[in-house]
């Protein structure tokens, strides 16, 4: 080929990077590696493959991890903890800077393994995985410098174990193990099978970086080593992976005690309004779903087109497609490289081949002889209960619908279990601003995609895990009170027998949808007071009640639209309304405890009433300066309907206390009311009644815990349980939770103090911050 050829043609030919400082690094550690316990190599043992997917040669042999691996790395880490948490944030910043600092110095060394090992194209693991990763470990030496200043109150969680996956590997060994060492925890990961070699390297540069032996600890193998981890004895597991195994990690961890985030699938949509720039468009749809062959949690692997454009849009589309270069990873001017494993491979064609709907478009690139390698694909024309359009692929396979209306979009955006991310391309600021709010994703990117940032919280709602990772909020899946919690006391009900002559019989109704509702199943329990006299009967909720109470719930959805100001007038009116009716709920409260703290009580709850009145207008987020033409507007949004079992104790302010920030966050609550003295929650409707709480947004159950633990977990549409109820609970709520993953706060056995609660951790519970990000300037 001539000049001349060349300049014809524009064509440009192969520009590969070389392989050899990386494979030489490999023969130099002996090509088998054993794990990382203690500062030291294992000798390596149990032996199985890692291979290039791009030509499917073996780099190393890697160390199937045992129990007793996983004992030993746990126990180094146990013992490590304390001393590098008391080594203060300072001491920790500086080994996270040296961290970044050397990942700086062997980026090309760390790109080229991690292209080797995953299959990406070295474009991305050079300009995207690597630069993240250090810029996660320079952020987090920032937060570990600033833990004691601006997070007086928290201590580390002590030892996490960390399970990732393939499709980053060295990009989530720093999401996991730079936040959790900022906060002076020690860590056990497990990195991906097919994926091990950059966080080998990593735990070489441990060493020179100083961090202490036992601070970080690699096992190497497959699942049966996560669920090792996973049953370990450590405080907290973080987990990134599928939606799968996530389901059985909560099942697994349920009633431990262990803190847990999930960072699982996607089916992310991707939105193209008829006013969008097209172009632009179509080239940020190749960073969304042939960025990394489509294996993203957060791909946007679902388009939806408006339909006067989407002709021209697949047209252009297709014309981009076909022009995209597949092939060696190793070479700097291809778009798309090899699938990570053949097995990943055959799961991609098998899901392809099933589908028979729409109409398929495979990009017309020439495609390597040899290794794992998969075409980019368009299927257009589904409906949005095709089971493409709503199972993830995890490939390089685009599929896509249209829409007529911005209202339609939204609700098809909606049609899914999943809720990491979205998309919006639309030259109209208002009607982007208008979407992004109504996207059930923790994620929002506005003319713009996959765009990721240690400042800016990345992170899912619905079926798509729960927890942030980078970002302030990141921190609290790393940190807990400095303060020790007293254990939580049992409460028995009070007994007595019959009813006393003469009295009119008191039987309490359930309170749902705004009105007083008798229990589906009838029945009601008698409630007596210290002396043995009965003072009414409580009704008994059971399933049904439940369903009617999220029904209504449901309904009241407008609750999370209104405006701080608005809620917070309402707190200040139900305040106003139980003040009035002080004396005679101190009396009530009195009796059913039999003591003499019921002023004190009623008093307290006023002033929770008052505090999230106080917070309703002010719990504000956040803008993050992320480093690319844009803003990350963190938003607080509320968690949407919340289940929550009171407190045996304090029967009123319990009760008070919990749905005072829940509601004045925007969220609705159905809280089953202390189950030993159940009527001053039942007397507190009446004031929810007389205080314009619109219906449906405070619903009031009695009766048994035990009966409605489980359905309130395993509910569909209920978003989250809180339990402050019998500590026997916790694992029944943890584990029928994994039913949809729904968010759960349990106490774990410790007492909350209900005079002086932690507003701030009230606050956070009632709220998912969704990240949405808007160019901004330049
Ligand atoms: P996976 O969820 O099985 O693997 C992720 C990590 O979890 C690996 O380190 C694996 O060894 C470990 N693991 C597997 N079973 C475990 C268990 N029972 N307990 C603890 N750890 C366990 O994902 P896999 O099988 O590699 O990929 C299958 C599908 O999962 C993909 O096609 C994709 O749909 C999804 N996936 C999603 C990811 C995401 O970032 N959201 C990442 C990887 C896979």
């Amino acid at each position: 080929m001539t000049v001349s050829d060349i300049f014809e043609t524009m064509d440009y030919g192969t520009a590969p990077e070389s392989a050899a400082e990386a494979l030489a690094w490999i023969v130099d550690q002996g090509s088998r590696f054993g794990h990382f316990i203690n500062g030291e190599m294992t000798p390596p043992a149990g032996l199985f493959e890692s291979r290039n997917p791009a030509n499917g040669e073996i780099l190393a042999q890697i160390s199937q991890g045992t129990q007793t691996d996983v004992d030993a790395a746990v126990k180094a880490a146990r013992t490590a903890q304390p001393k590098w948490e008391a080594a203060g944030g300072h001491a920790r910043a500086k080994v996270l800077y040296a961290l970044a600092r050397l990942l700086q110095k062997h980026s090309r060394l760390f790109a080229v393994l991690e292209t080797l090992g995953n299959g990406k194209p070295i474009r991305e693991a050079r300009d995207i995985d690597i630069p993240l990763a250090q810029r996660h470990f320079y952020y987090h030496a920032g937060m570990a410098q600033l833990m004691e200043s601006e997070l007086p109150d928290a201590a580390a969680l002590g030892v996490c174990g960390q399970v990732i996956p393939w499709n980053f590997p060295l990009l989530m060994l720093a999401w996991k193990v730079a936040p959790a060492l900022a906060m002076g925890n020690t860590v056990v990961l497990k990195p991906a099978e097919y994926t091990s070699l950059t966080a080998l390297l990593f735990a070489d540069i441990c060493g020179q970086a100083g961090v202490p032996k036992g601070v970080v600890n690699i096992v190497t193998g497959d699942g049966t080593v996560g669920e090792m981890i996973v049953n370990a004895d450590v405080d907290k597991v973080a987990f990134t992976g599928s939606t799968a195994v996530g389901r059985r990690i909560r099942e697994a961890t349920a009633g431990s005690g262990k803190a847990l985030t999930l960072e699982l699938g996607g089916k992310s949509p991707y939105i193209v309004f008829d006013d969008a720039d097209l172009d632009s468009a179509v080239e940020g749809l190749v960073d969304a779903i042939w960025f990394n062959q489509g294996q993203v949690c957060c791909a946007g692997s679902r388009l939806l087109v408006h339909e006067p454009v989407a002709d021209l849009f697949y047209a252009k589309l297709r014309a981009r497609m076909d022009k995209l270069r597949v092939g060696s990873p190793l070479d700097k001017s291809i778009d798309v490289g090899a699938i990570v494993d053949p097995k990943q491979l055959e799961m991609i064609t098998a899901k392809v081949a099933a589908n028979t709907a729409g109409s398929t478009h495979v990009a017309a690139c020439e495609m390597p002889y040899e290794g794992s390698f998969y075409p980019p694909t368009l299927i257009t024309g589904l409906y949005p209960a095709d089971t493409l359009m709503q199972e993830e692929i995890f490939g390089p396979v685009l599929v896509s619908t249209t829409f007529r209306t911005a209202e339609e979009a939204v609700s098809i955006a909606n049609n899914t279990r999943y809720g990491l991310a979205a998309t919006v391309w639309s030259e109209n600021i208002n009607l982007a601003l208008d979407i992004a709010p109504k996207l059930a994703a923790g994620i929002v990117w506005i003319n713009g995609t996959n765009m990721m940032d240690a400042a800016a919280g990345f992170g899912g709602v619905r079926e798509s895990g729960f927890g942030r990772e980078g970002g302030w909020e990141g921190l609290a899946a790393y940190t807990k009170p400095k303060s020790k919690p007293k254990p939580l006391k049992s409460v028995e009900a009070m007994s007595g027998s019959g009813t006393p002559s003469g009295a009119i019989d008191r039987t309490a109704k359930l309170y749902i949808g705004g009105k007083q509702a008798r229990p589906d199943s009838g029945y009601s329990t008698p409630v007596y007071a210290k002396n043995g006299t009965l003072l009414g009967h409580a009704p008994q909720a059971s399933r049904k009640d439940i369903r009617n109470a999220v029904e209504a719930a449901h309904a009241a959805k407008g609750w999370s639209k209104t405006t701080g100001h608005l809620r917070a007038q309402i707190l200040y009116f139900i305040a106003e309304n139980l003040a009035v009716r002080g004396e005679e709920f101190a009396h009530s409260l009195d009796a059913l405890q039999g003591g003499k703290s019921g002023a004190k009580e009623v008093e307290a709850a006023v002033q929770s009433l008052f505090t999230y009145a106080a917070w309703a207008d002010k719990y504000d987020g956040q803008v993050h300066g992320v480093p690319i033409r844009g803003v990350a507007l963190a938003m607080k949004e509320p968690v949407g309907v919340i289940g929550a079992l009171c407190s045996a104790t304090s029967p009123l302010l319990g009760l008070v206390a919990v749905m005072a920030p829940a509601i004045a966050m925007g969220n609705r609550v159905i809280l089953s009311a202390s189950e030993p003295f159940p009527l001053a929650a039942t007397d507190f409707a009446q004031i929810l009644e007389t205080s314009d709480v619109p219906a449906g947004v405070v619903n009031i159950l009695t009766g048994p815990h035990n009966d409605v633990a489980d359905a309130m977990a395993r509910h569909m549409d209920i978003d989250a349980v809180w339990s402050f109820s019998a500590p026997e609970l916790d694992k029944v709520i943890e584990q029928g939770s994994a039913s949809n993953l729904k968010r759960t706060w349990v106490q774990n056995g410790q007492a909350i103090d209900w005079a002086k609660p932690d507003a701030k951790t009230f606050l956070t519970q009632s709220t998912e911050v969704k990240n949405i990000w808007v160019p901004y300037g330049e």
